[in-house]
């Protein structure tokens, strides 16, 4: 009996000690780069970067203080001056200035990008990271931003980069990708953004890309490689040779949220990574709310990075109008605890479980900004969403799901109470947004693995094989003349021509008997 426990015991201890070295073996030093605004495209990398130091490998992170919280195992080069920049987009209210019009806009997001990487480079802690000659890291990680200088740091540690993009993906991530999809249907910005194949709405996207490419190209990247020369000494060549390092690209986004696209295998789909992470509870007051709603709820927020303070002036009383005139209870997320006015259906909190909210069974609609992180929740416990989307990618994100069935998009500028109410009452009384909602979450949710073990196994993957000609797809090898197919058009032109020109030709003849013959018989 002894004997059989000392053995169980042995055995065990090999077996643990197999499984730690094949870990250790496997270890690699991993340098994650993630200067955010806003918090949310953290909760995207942050179940990676823990998931990555819990097995094992060594972590190091750089990104602004307190966001996202240490994680355990992991070293942290936190930047103060980002953490400044933040603040002064918030004190200056240059949210706002984004929504004014193209221009400002490229302008902002070229001076914003170069505070970024300038940020980054010249910061104290990462200058003791690059003079420290026992530093190595065999993997960068970094959101597919236009951060280029950075890029200056693949070649400086000779490292393996990989992308984790925390946004869907648009034509800016396929080029990096080298995927040669022509992505007609994603310009970055919203206001082209348009899932309808009619010929008009691909030319005006066209336009919006090509814009888009124009500030790419002049705008932000001139900017970049000047600090991409101060900070490294690497030539501008360099630069647009990293630029095709990428060896794989962790997209969040899922083929089951929008159009099916055709992607290269480096594309690693991996939406919904974030809801991996625990729930947090809802508390007692919030639970017996929730539960004691006999008409069901409607849960109200625009999200962690949109403030009551930018929305239109008096719409908090119309709402708050709005709401009292259903029968259903409201919990509205918004950082204005005080409501004088609000009525007895209505239930404040300034920060809102969303998760937990949304997987009660009582909720029957969702009012949201339409954020991704936001939808794929909604998606994910399948409930109905009403969009009223306002930044960046909230437009495609909601024409999506209204696409699909599950929600209805209300335009943020024509609002009105009337309008918030009967779309509020049609989506209620109409069973059909929960069926496609129930639908869409499990078409969402049926996959081999979770998007966190697709994300870990594609990780680990590009550092096993670092040879990235194996991953990435040549595009020298399937020239522009053959991947648009243009011989067969050019054979299918030249047929249809000649049949349109003997055509053309043969009316052209008859047409000139005809008048001829008249003129003969009137003499
Ligand atoms: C990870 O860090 C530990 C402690 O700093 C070090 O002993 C180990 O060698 C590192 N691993 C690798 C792969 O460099
Ligand atoms: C960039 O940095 C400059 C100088 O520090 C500052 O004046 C400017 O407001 C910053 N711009 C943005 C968009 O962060
Ligand atoms: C680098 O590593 C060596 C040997 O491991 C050590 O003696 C030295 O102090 C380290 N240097 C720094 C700057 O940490
Ligand atoms: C860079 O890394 C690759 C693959 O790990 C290796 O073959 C190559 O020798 C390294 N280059 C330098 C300059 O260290
Ligand atoms: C509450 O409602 C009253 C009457 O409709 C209105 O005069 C008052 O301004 C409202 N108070 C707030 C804080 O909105
Ligand atoms: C990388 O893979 C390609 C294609 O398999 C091969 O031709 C090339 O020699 C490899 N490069 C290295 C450094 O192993």
């Amino acid at each position: 009996m002894c004997l059989g426990y000392c053995w169980l015991t042995v055995c065990l201890c090999l077996l643990l000690q197999q499984d730690l070295h094949q870990e250790l073996a496997q270890a690699a030093n991993i340098l994650g780069i993630f200067p955010y605004r806003h918090i949310s495209p953290f909760f995207v990398m942050q179940p990676l970067a823990r998931t990555l130091a819990k097995r094992g490998h060594n972590v190091t992170l750089i990104t602004p203080y307190g966001m996202p919280n240490d994680i355990d195992g992991v070293r942290h080069i936190r930047v103060a001056q980002l953490n400044e920049r933040i603040k002064e987009m918030l004190e200056s209210d240059q949210v706002l200035d984004f929504m004014i019009n193209k221009w400002t806009e490229s302008t902002l997001t070229a001076k914003a990008l170069f505070n970024a990487s300038y940020d980054i480079l010249s910061d104290p802690g990462v200058q003791r990271m690059l003079h420290d000659r026992n530093e190595s890291f065999d993997l960068i990680i970094m959101e597919p931003a236009n951060l280029d200088a950075l890029y200056g740091l693949v070649e400086y540690y000779n490292a393996t980069l990989i992308g984790l993009s925390s946004i869907r993906i648009n034509w800016h991530t396929d080029e990096l990708a080298g995927n040669p999809a022509p992505s007609i249907y994603e310009p970055i910005s919203p206001v082209g953004y348009s899932l309808e194949t009619s010929l008009l709405s691909r030319i005006y996207n066209w336009i919006h890309i090509m814009e888009e490419k124009l500030v790419d190209y002049l705008i932000l990247r001139p900017a970049q490689l000047h600090l991409f020369q101060k900070f490294f000494g690497y030539s501008s060549q360099k630069m647009n040779e990293l630029r095709s390092r990428f060896s794989l690209m962790l997209i969040n986004s899922h083929y089951s949220m929008g159009k099916v696209r055709a992607n290269v295998p480096n594309i690693i789909e991996v939406g919904g990574i974030h809801l991996s992470e625990p729930t947090e509870p809802c508390d007692e007051e919030l639970q017996k709310f929730l539960d004691e709603a006999e008409h069901g709820v409607i849960y109200f927020s625009l999200g962690n990075d949109i403030l009551i303070k930018f929305l239109p002036v008096n719409i908090q009383e119309f709402l708050l109008q709005t709401f009292a005139k259903l029968k259903q209870s409201v919990i509205w997320k918004s950082e204005l605890l005080y409501m004088p006015n609000k009525s007895d259906n209505v239930y404040v909190i300034e920060q809102a479980p969303q998760r937990q909210i949304l997987y009660h069974p009582n909720v029957r609609l969702f009012i949201t900004n339409g954020g991704l992180l936001s939808v794929m929740e909604a998606v994910d416990s399948g409930v109905p969403m009403l969009g009223l989307p306002m930044f960046f990618d909230q437009f495609g994100n909601m024409r999506w799901a209204q696409l699909s069935g599950m929600a209805e998009v209300i335009d943020i500028n024509t609002l009105n109470e009337d309008i918030l109410t009967d779309t509020i009452k049609h989506m209620l009384g109409n069973p059909s947004y929960s069926v496609k909602a129930k639908e869409m979450s499990q078409f969402f949710k049926d996959r081999p693995m979770s998007p966190l073990d697709t994300a870990v196994w594609w990780t680990e993957y590009a550092l096993r094989n670092r040879n990235i000609t194996r991953m990435r797809l040549n595009l020298e090898e399937i020239p522009l003349f053959e991947y648009y197919k243009i011989e067969s058009l050019l054979a299918f032109s030249v047929r249809f021509g000649l049949v349109a020109v003997s055509l053309i030709f043969l009316v052209y003849t008859l047409l000139l008997k005809t008048r001829v013959r008249p003129r003969r018989l009137h003499p």
